[in-house]
């Protein structure tokens, strides 16, 4: 096992009704709010009227539409209000997208220079406004971690900003939440989970049996209930065992006594900084052909046992397995209605040289990642997902 550090300072409030605590929490930090939201399903499902309800002795500043693979323009508008406003706290009410610009909101608007100085020079980030969160999506784990991932409009970068300082102080979680997701979301969201705990349990050092356990329960539990959650969105078993899986999938529990670079992801990123498309929708297309790719006779032990303990596969010989296991991937995926080829959804393959020199350039894929890959692999993986 590899030293490690574990320190999370998020309080999570998990369950049915959990947001009655939200006036007493943030008073701690102050009267003056920004409210940060998407496109308006808080609206629609009634959870932004509560929240103002709860809020009535607050002074409450609003940024809504943020859209999923949020933008810079949102961020620099935040931290400009924060600024006007002298914001005290920073409610996030929704998902990913909405807690990540949030971040970076909290950390611009205690900085003079441009907003995207924080991203390229985490040295940078000195301090940052409290944030809280109230999670509408079970997804990214952004409620319980300090990494927010912005897309920069003009240079078609997708990266993302990290700093202790930007740990939500509070997340209220309650799965009742979850029940109006539209199913792409749900699966979406799904495939995410099970993304972190691959790009987790795929790495070098296969010492930290624990975090393996772990991170193949997490798994399960998302093969287990995803597809509960789409027939029956209203299931609390299924929408709250997702919902922590999708916290405890990426605060670091599942990284601890591991290390190295993610793979899939920093290709998807590119991908999505191009093309906007669903972040689930990404990894459910790249992560099959990643595995068919990197698979060899010297990590076949690993995925041979990532199929049997994760999909039951009981065939002997580790090829066999691991092979049968990435049709088990596929085979999920296709069960959540996720594409598993760009050509279904609309991508063309002219700009794949360059998303392939990006991702390299963006990560550590050639020189940390669980297989190292170079530009023209990348190329490659994604050929194998026309
Ligand atoms: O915008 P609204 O109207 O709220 O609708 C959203 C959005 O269209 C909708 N939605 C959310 N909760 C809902 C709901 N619709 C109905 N009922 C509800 N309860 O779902 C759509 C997607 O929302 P978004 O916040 O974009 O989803 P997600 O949580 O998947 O976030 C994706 C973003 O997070 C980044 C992704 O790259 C992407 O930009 N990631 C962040 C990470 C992190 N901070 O640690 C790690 C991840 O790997 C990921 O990269
Ligand atoms: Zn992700």
């Amino acid at each position: 096992m590899n030293n490690f550090t574990f320190n999370i300072p998020t309080e999570i409030r998990f369950g049915k009704g959990q947001i009655s605590c939200l006036p007493e929490e943030l008073s701690q930090y102050g009267k003056r709010v920004l409210l940060t939201y998407g496109g308006g399903s808080i609206k629609r499902s009634g959870l932004y009227d509560k929240v103002k309800e709860l809020l009535k002795d607050f002074e409450v500043y609003e940024l809504g539409g943020i859209e999923p693979n949020p933008k810079l323009k949102y961020v620099v508008t935040g931290a400009m209000l924060c600024k006007e406003k002298v914001i005290d706290v920073i409610l996030a009410v929704g998902g990913g997208s909405t807690i990540d610009a949030s971040k970076h909101i909290a950390c611009a608007a205690c900085y003079d220079g441009p907003a995207w100085n924080l991203m390229m020079d985490r040295t940078l980030i000195k301090r940052a406004l409290p944030i809280a969160v109230v999670l509408t999506i079970c997804a990214t784990g952004s409620e319980m971690n300090s990494g927010g991932v912005i897309t920069n409009e003009s240079t078609q970068e997708k990266l993302e900003i990290n700093s202790p300082l930007l740990y939500p102080r509070l997340s209220i979680c309650d799965p009742t939440y979850l029940y109006t997701l539209p199913p792409k979301q749900t699966a979406a969201g799904s495939v995410d989970i099970l993304s972190h705990a691959m790009e987790q349990y795929f790495q070098p050092n296969d010492e930290a049996y624990i975090t393996d356990v772990l991170t193949e329960g997490v798994m399960k539990t998302v093969i287990k209930y995803a597809p509960i959650a789409m027939k029956i969105p209203d299931n609390y078993e299924a929408r709250s065992n997702l919902m922590w899986a999708s916290t405890v999938g990426l605060n670091h529990l599942l990284t601890v006594g591991k290390g190295g670079a993610w793979s899939v992801h920093m290709i998807e990123h590119v991908v999505s900084a191009f093309y906007d498309l669903t972040h689930g929708v990404g990894l459910a297309i790249l992560t099959p052909a990643w595995m068919r790719y990197v698979l060899s006779d010297d990590n076949k032990k690993r995925f041979a046992r990532f199929a049997r303990e994760v999909f039951g596969v009981t065939v002997q010989d580790d090829m066999t397995a691991a092979l049968m296991g990435i049709d088990c991937v596929e085979q999920f995926f296709r069960s959540l209605d996720m594409p598993l080829s760009f050509s279904e959804v609309g991508i063309p393959s002219d700009q794949f040289e360059k998303i392939a020199e990006e991702s390299i350039r963006t990560s550590g894929l050639s020189t940390r990642a669980y297989v190292k890959l170079d530009k023209d692999d990348v190329e490659t993986i994604l050929e194998m997902c026309k």
